[in-house]
């Protein structure tokens, strides 16, 4: 999705750089301009932010480690690559399970606050577990080539990567643990949040006897090329006075962009009379509805930027004002324009062009290869195998808060730009979603496979709780739970005083104790009877 909410990872090596979480960044390219925007002029109100600085004392806390995987699972080309984890084994008691983070689309150094007080911190207690946190493929410091060229990507697929967790799960050795604690002799749990989500239950279907149990926190299992329902959820659940305003902001602007004559008059009042494409322009207005996603139940982990946007629309009331001669406009549209010029347009500054910094439609500005370009991984991701493109909503009748300019095409279009042909490897002209659905979509289930979800989650309609899916019973041995009033995966992330959580929190976290102690009541060695 445009930035907008699917902010992406830019997060390198710790400190040096700044540092956006990523969560399930669905950025595409003016995402790719907004972080370029951000690492210039500082951090954007609306993009994720991350507590830096606690990720340097708790990467200190964790020993890091590297696991040899092969570049290629299915076909030998003789290299291989480290892949990072980290390890806490401040609970851990021979005969105790594994509790394995998937790290997603980030790098692992993001993940390592779940391992100290989130979800993995919480099992492993529960259970005696070893906590682990394994890094993705490609992402982080786990990189198996040297720079990000079509070619370089071509083993970034969720096959290689469900193998390589496959293979550490199988054969990983832990240092200064005796006990052979690999699967399926040792029970392990995998739990993954967003696309690890996903990964997640892809995990429990594809490798039933090496991933004894599952958790799938708002994965995003059922990939779509259109997401027009991101910023639907979105419209539905944010506070309604806000969502008015942005309506009315964006119902006026795109009948004024519409016609010739008030194009130039109304991008002038949000001051970017020099964006060329109308798209262009309607996909750096959707960008402050982003935040949405950055809401979390602890201040510490989510910010207040949606709630600053939203105070900064006003309240819905009819004054109008004239913009130019005979043409007037709703006092929403106004307040809308100074924010974006406040918080976006301000940051563009010569020599560049407002094509330049808010612009989509040059290949050039996409080519760059090397390793810091890391927008092109997540993105490679979307591009070829997920989808998740922002539209607006197909039907025009509907209420919207992002431009009807917004289409497929436009979404799409920066995947050919960013990914030129290879030599060895091409993209398809849309990502094929098949592979991804194939695995169960909306459908997908198995026993000792948990299902957690947020109801307000952009990405909802993306999950087995999605409006279009089939209702089902929530068991033991297949929890289904949707989470009142939260956003995307809220169950991840804990406080060191677990009785101080908000009761929704504080209720899923006791649930995923006790159904996964409940699973490991059941575990057979395998050749044992
Ligand atoms: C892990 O591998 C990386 C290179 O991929 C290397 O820089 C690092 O030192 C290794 N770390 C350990 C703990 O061996
Ligand atoms: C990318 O790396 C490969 C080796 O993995 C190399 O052959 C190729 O020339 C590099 N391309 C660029 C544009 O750096
Ligand atoms: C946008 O903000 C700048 C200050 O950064 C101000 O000079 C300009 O008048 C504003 N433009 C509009 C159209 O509000
Ligand atoms: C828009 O372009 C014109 C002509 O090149 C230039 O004079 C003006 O400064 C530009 N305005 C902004 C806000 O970039
Ligand atoms: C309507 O809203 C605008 C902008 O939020 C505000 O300036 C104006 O005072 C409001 N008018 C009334 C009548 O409340
Ligand atoms: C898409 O992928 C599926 C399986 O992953 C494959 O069977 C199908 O041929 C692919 N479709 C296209 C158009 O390449």
């Amino acid at each position: 999705m445009t930035l907008t909410g699917h902010v992406g990872q830019f997060c390198a090596l710790a400190l040096t750089m700044l540092c956006v979480q990523a969560r399930l960044p669905n950025l595409g390219a003016q995402g790719v301009n907004l972080l370029r925007l951000q690492k210039e002029t500082g951090p954007i109100e609306s993009l994720p932010q991350p507590a830096s600085t606690e990720f340097s004392v708790l990467a200190a806390t964790f020993p890091q480690f590297n696991f040899t995987q092969p570049l290629d699972h299915f076909t030998d080309t003789g290299f291989t690559f480290n892949q990072r984890y980290w390890v806490s084994d401040r609970h851990f008691k021979p005969g105790g399970p594994v509790i394995v983070l998937d790290g997603g689309e980030t790098s692992g150094t993001d993940r390592l606050p779940y391992l100290d007080t989130g979800i993995v911190d919480i099992l492993a207690s529960a259970t005696n577990g070893l906590g682990v946190v394994l890094e993705h493929r490609y992402y982080g410091a786990s990189i198996p080539v040297l720079n990000f060229t079509t070619d370089s990507l071509r083993w970034l697929n969720n096959e290689q990567a469900a193998a390589d967790s496959a293979n550490f799960l199988r054969t990983v050795k832990f240092e200064g643990i005796d006990e052979d604690l690999t699967a399926p002799g040792t029970p392990w749990i995998y739990y993954g949040g967003s696309y690890a989500g996903a990964r997640s239950a892809h995990m429990r279907v594809l490798y039933p006897d090496v991933v004894f149990g599952a958790i799938a926190s708002s994965g995003v299992t059922f990939a779509s090329l259109k997401d027009w329902q991101y910023y639907d959820i979105i419209r539905q659940f944010a506070p309604a006075d806000c969502i008015k305003q942005v309506e009315t902001t964006i119902v006026e602007v795109d009948e004024l962009l519409s016609s010739d004559k008030t194009q130039a008059t109304i991008q002038n009042v949000f001051g970017l009379p020099n964006v060329t494409h109308v798209e262009d322009f309607g996909s750096v207005l959707s960008s402050p509805l982003g935040a949405w996603q950055n809401n979390n139940w602890d201040p510490a982990v989510g910010s207040t930027s949606f709630a600053n946007f939203c105070a900064a629309l006003g309240t819905p009331n009819n004054t109008r004002v004239e913009i130019t001669k005979g043409v007037s406009v709703n006092a929403a549209v106004l307040n809308y324009a100074a924010y974006v010029n406040r918080t976006l347009v301000a940051r563009c500054r010569a020599p560049n062009t407002q094509d330049d910094c808010f612009g989509t439609f040059d290949p050039t500005a996409f080519q760059a290869t090397d390793l810091s370009q890391d927008w092109r991984l997540w993105n490679f991701q979307v591009c070829t195998q997920w989808g998740f493109f922002t539209t607006a909503p197909p039907d025009p009748e509907r209420p919207r808060i992002i431009s009807k300019f917004i289409t497929l095409e436009y979404s799409a279009q920066f995947c050919q730009f960013a990914y030129p042909p290879g030599e060895h490897f091409a993209i398809p002209p849309l990502p094929n979603i098949t592979a991804v659905n194939s695995l169960g979509g909306f459908d997908i289930a198995a026993d000792r496979l948990a299902i957690i979800d947020g109801q307000a989650d952009p990405w909802r309609p993306n999950t087995p709780h999605s409006d279009d899916a089939k209702p089902r019973p929530d068991t033991t041995l297949r929890p289904f739970k949707l989470i009142e009033g939260a956003v995307h995966h809220w169950d991840e992330n804990g406080i060191s005083d677990h009785t101080a959580e908000p009761p929704t929190i504080k209720a899923v976290h006791e649930q995923e104790v006790e159904f996964v102690k409940a699973w490991l009541k059941d575990f057979k060695r395998p050749g044992k009877a």
